[in-house]
C-alpha cells in the first residue's frame, strides 16, 4: 500500500516539476541575444484576452498604448497561441516588411487558407498569384474590368434601399462585393447555383479572426464547413462549365492562363482556393472600412457637405452629357471623395498592417528578434502629431495638394508594405468612392446609435444603417 503510496507521489511531483518548467520556459522564452521587453502572459493563451477587447475603432487600443508606455514602441507578448513582437517602430516594421516574406497568421488562423494556398505555398506561388491578381485588380484592370459593374451595382443597391427607406451599408457593399467578384470570377452562373453561393457566403461565419478549436457546433466548425461548402460548390460548377464548353469568368479565364499572355496554368483545386483566399480578405476588410467611413461622414456636417456639392457637380456633367455609367475619368474627378478615403484609412488604421513571420533572426538595437516568431507592426505613425496635426481628428482636408493615389508611404501605410502590401487597395478605394457617389444622391442620415468598434476587426455591434429618402438635395431627374 505504501508502495503504491510512493508511486502516485513520484508521478504526481514529476507532472508537477514538468509543468512549472514548461510554465517558466512559456513566460521566459529563450533567445540568442535579449529579447524585446514584455509579458508572455498565461500559458497558451497570453495575452489574447487582453488584445481582443474590443476597443473604439478611431483610437489605439488600450492594450497597445498601456504596453508602450510600460516597455517602449517594440515589445514581446503571446497572442493565439503564438509568440508575438509588437512593433509601433516605422524604420523595423517597413525593414521586416521588406525582408520577411511569409504571412504573420498564427497555426489557429492559418488553417482557414488552406496549407496548400499558393499565397504562402513558395515565393514562386505567391509570386505567380500576385501577378495574377495585378492583372485582375490593377489600374488597368479597373477600368476595363470592374467599374462598370461597381456602377451599375451599387446603383441598383442603392435605388432599392431608397425604395426601402434604408440599408445597411457593410451589408450591402459585401453583397455588391460578393455579387461582382462572383461575376467576375465564375461568368454567367445558373441562378440556383448563383443563389446558393451568395447562401454559402452570407453563412459564413462573421470574426474568423479568433482563436479557438474546431468543435462541433462552434463557430470554428461553422466557418470551416462553410469554407468547405464554397469551396465545393465553386469546383462543382468550374467542372461542369469546362465540360459543356460554357465560358467562366474573365477572372478564371486569366488564372487558367487562357487569355493572351497567360503562362503558368494552375489546378482546379488551387485556383479555387486561390479564389476562396480573395473573397475572404475582400469580404472582410472593404465593406467595414466603407461603414466606418460613412459613421465618419455622418458625424461631420462640413464633410458631408463638402460631398454632396463634388457629387451634385458630377451628376450634373452627366446629366448634361446625357451619360448614364460613371467613367474612369468620373471616378478620377472625386478629389474630396479621395481626401474622405485616405483619411479614413488612416483613423481606421488601428489595428497591425504588416504582418510577418520572423524569418531570420533580426537585432534591433540591444535587442535580438528570434526566428519563427510572429511580428505584427502597427502603423501607429498614422496617430503621430508630428506627422498629422491633431491626429485624432478626422479631417480629410489635411490632404488637400497631396498625392491621392498613395497606398503607402512612410507615413502612411494601411495597406502593409513590402512584398505582401495589399492587392485589392486600389479596387477597395475605388468600390467605396462610387459607394459613396451613389449614396450622395440622395438625403441620407446614419442612425445615431450607430458605434464602431475594433475587435481586430471592425465591428457595428447595432449595425450600420443608413435611413435614405427618395427627395434628393440634387436634381439628378434625367439620366440617374
Ligand atoms: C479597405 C480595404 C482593405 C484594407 C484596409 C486592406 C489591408 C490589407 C493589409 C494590411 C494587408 C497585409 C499587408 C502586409 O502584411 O504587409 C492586405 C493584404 C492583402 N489584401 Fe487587402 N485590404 C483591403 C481590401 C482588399 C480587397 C478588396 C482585396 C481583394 C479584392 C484585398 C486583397 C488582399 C490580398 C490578396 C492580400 C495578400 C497579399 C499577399 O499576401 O501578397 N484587400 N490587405
Amino acid at each position: 500500500m505504501v508502495e503504491v503510496y510512493e508511486f502516485w507521489t513520484i508521478i504526481v511531483t514529476l507532472v508537477v516539476v514538468k509543468l512549472c518548467h514548461w510554465i517558466y520556459k512559456w513566460r521566459n522564452p529563450t533567445s540568442n541575444g535579449k529579447l524585446p521587453p514584455g509579458s508572455m502572459g498565461f500559458p497558451i493563451i497570453g495575452e489574447t484576452l487582453e488584445f481582443m477587447k474590443p476597443h473604439d475603432a478611431f483610437q489605439l487600443p488600450t492594450f497597445l498604448t498601456k504596453k508602450i508606455l510600460r516597455h517602449g514602441p517594440v515589445f514581446r507578448t503571446s497572442l493565439f497561441g503564438a509568440r508575438v513582437i509588437i512593433s509601433t517602430d516605422i524604420g523595423l516594421n517597413m525593414e521586416i516588411a521588406k525582408t520577411n516574406h511569409v504571412p504573420g497568421a498564427p497555426k489557429s488562423l492559418a488553417r482557414f487558407f488552406g496549407e496548400n494556398n499558393l499565397f504562402v505555398k513558395s515565393k514562386e506561388s505567391h509570386k505567380h498569384v500576385r501577378n495574377l491578381t495585378s492583372q485582375f485588380l490593377g489600374s488597368q484592370g479597373l477600368r476595363l474590368r470592374m467599374i462598370q459593374d461597381i456602377d451599375s451595382l451599387a446603383r441598383t443597391h442603392m435605388e432599392l434601399g431608397a425604395k426601402n427607406g434604408g440599408l445597411d451599408i457593410k451589408e450591402t457593399s459585401s453583397k455588391i462585393l460578393i455579387e461582382c467578384l462572383a461575376k467576375k470570377v465564375m461568368g454567367d452562373m445558373e441562378p440556383h447555383a448563383a443563389k446558393e453561393l451568395t447562401q454559402c457566403w452570407r453563412g459564413f461565419p462573421r470574426g474568423w479572426f479568433r482563436f479557438s478549436w474546431s468543435i462541433p457546433g462552434n463557430g470554428v466548425y461553422r466557418m470551416l464547413k462553410a469554407r468547405n461548402q464554397m469551396m465545393n460548390l465553386l469546383k462543382e460548377t468550374v467542372l461542369k462549365k469546362r465540360a459543356s464548353g460554357e465560358e467562366l469568368g474573365e477572372f478564371f479565364k486569366i488564372i487558367f492562363g487562357e487569355t493572351e499572355g497567360g503562362s503558368k496554368k494552375m489546378s482546379i483545386e488551387n485556383a479555387i482556393e486561390y479564389i476562396f483566399t480573395f473573397f475572404v480578405i475582400a469580404n472582410e476588410t472593404t465593406p467595414g472600412v466603407l461603414a466606418a467611413t460613412v459613421k465618419l461622414i455622418n458625424d461631420n456636417p462640413r464633410v458631408k457637405q463638402e460631398l454632396q456639392r463634388e457629387h451634385k457637380r458630377i451628376f450634373q456633367d452627366k446629366t448634361e452629357k446625357d451619360e448614364a455609367d460613371l467613367t474612369w475619368e468620373d471616378y478620377k474627378s472625386m478629389t474630396f471623395t479621395q481626401m474622405v478615403i485616405n483619411e479614413s484609412l488612416r483613423i481606421t488604421s488601428t489595428v497591425p498592417t504588416m504582418l510577418r513571420i520572423v524569418e531570420h533572426e533580426t537585432h534591433v538595437g540591444d535587442y535580438t528578434i528570434p526566428a519563427g516568431w510572429i511580428f505584427m507592426g502597427f502603423p501607429s505613425v498614422h496617430f503621430n502629431p508630428e506627422k498629422y496635426e491633431d491626429p485624432l481628428a478626422f479631417n480629410p482636408w489635411r490632404w488637400e495638394g497631396k498625392d491621392l493615389g498613395v497606398i503607402l508611404s512612410r507615413t502612411y501605410m494601411p495597406f502593409g508594405a513590402g512584398s505582401r502590401l495589399c492587392l485589392g487597395a486600389e479596387f477597395a478605394k475605388m468600390q467605396m468612392a462610387i459607394f459613396i457617389h451613389h449614396l450622395c444622391r440622395y438625403t441620407w442620415s446614419m442612425k445615431t446609435e450607430t458605434k464602431v468598434l475594433r475587435r481586430f476587426i471592425l465591428m457595428f455591434p447595432r449595425g450600420s444603417d443608413v435611413q435614405i429618402s427618395e427627395d434628393t438635395e440634387v436634381d439628378n431627374s434625367a439620366v440617374y
